[in-house]
């Protein structure tokens, strides 16, 4: 199968709207391959602090992008052979990611490497631009939103559990300010395009969200 027919699920959406746990339970129902393209972005943020490059410093952190030893392996995500996966999901890793996410040369750097991910039978990608550029051509998009209030009070949770310090009013407050940057960068900004279906999670269950697009995806993927 040519790569390009292999199918592809676009999820797309703003912080914590529940798009990753979404994601890869659609990914896990139809035995799909899973790309979690925030990660990515993570990634680039901590391997440039760890070689001590600054965050506005666009060639470099394109070169980190390229070069960037990572892996994901039974759900770990490791750079560098080392397991990072609790660091790149604090609220500052949060914000560095969402910094160098802004700029076009560190996109260009992580376009190759997220649409070799597309490989049979089929991926399900996450993230605020699949649908619009990294897989235009996606079998079935999606846009999965909630209120800002209901998204911060998921996301308190998540940092809740991990053992993390949360402040429901700093949260909100982190939530807002990276979706304003994520939302009016002039490069892919997040956006409900009218191809994608809106799903919007506030008043239902992950659950919920999984059996609609998995609904869909019968009538425009056929599993
Ligand atoms: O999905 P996430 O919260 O892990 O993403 C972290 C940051 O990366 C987010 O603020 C925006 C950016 N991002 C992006 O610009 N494009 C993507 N496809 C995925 C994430």
């Amino acid at each position: 199968m040519s790569q390009t027919a292999v199918p592809v699920i676009a999820i797309d959406g703003p912080t914590a709207s529940g798009k990753g746990t979404v994601a890869q339970r659609v990914a896990d129902s139809l035995g799909f391959h899973y790309l979690d393209s925030g990660s990515l972005y993570r990634l680039t943020a901590l391997a440039a602090l760890r070689q001590g490059i600054d965050l506005a410093n666009a060639p470099d952190l394109a070169r980190v992008a390229t070069n960037m030893q990572i892996d994901f392996q039974g759900g770990k995500t490791l750079l560098d052979g080392c397991d990072v996966g609790d660091e790149i999901r604090t609220e500052l890793a949060s914000q560095n990611a969402s910094l160098v996410a802004a700029l076009p040369m560190v996109r260009d750097a992580l376009l190759t490497l997220q649409r070799d991910f597309r490989v049979a039978p089929g991926l399900v990608a996450d993230g605020r631009d699949m649908g619009s550029v990294v897989f235009p051509d996606a079998t079935l998009k999606v846009y999965l939103t909630a209120t800002a209030e209901a998204r911060a009070v998921r996301r308190t949770k998540q940092l809740k559990e991990k053992g993390m310090s949360a402040i429901m009013d700093d949260v909100v407050k982190e939530l807002r300010a990276r979706d304003e940057r994520d939302m009016n960068r002039p490069v892919a900004p997040l956006k409900h395009y009218p191809d994608a279906y809106l799903i919007d999670t506030t008043e239902i269950s992950a659950d919920q969200a999984v059996k609609k697009i998995l609904g869909l995806a019968q009538k425009s993927v056929g599993s």
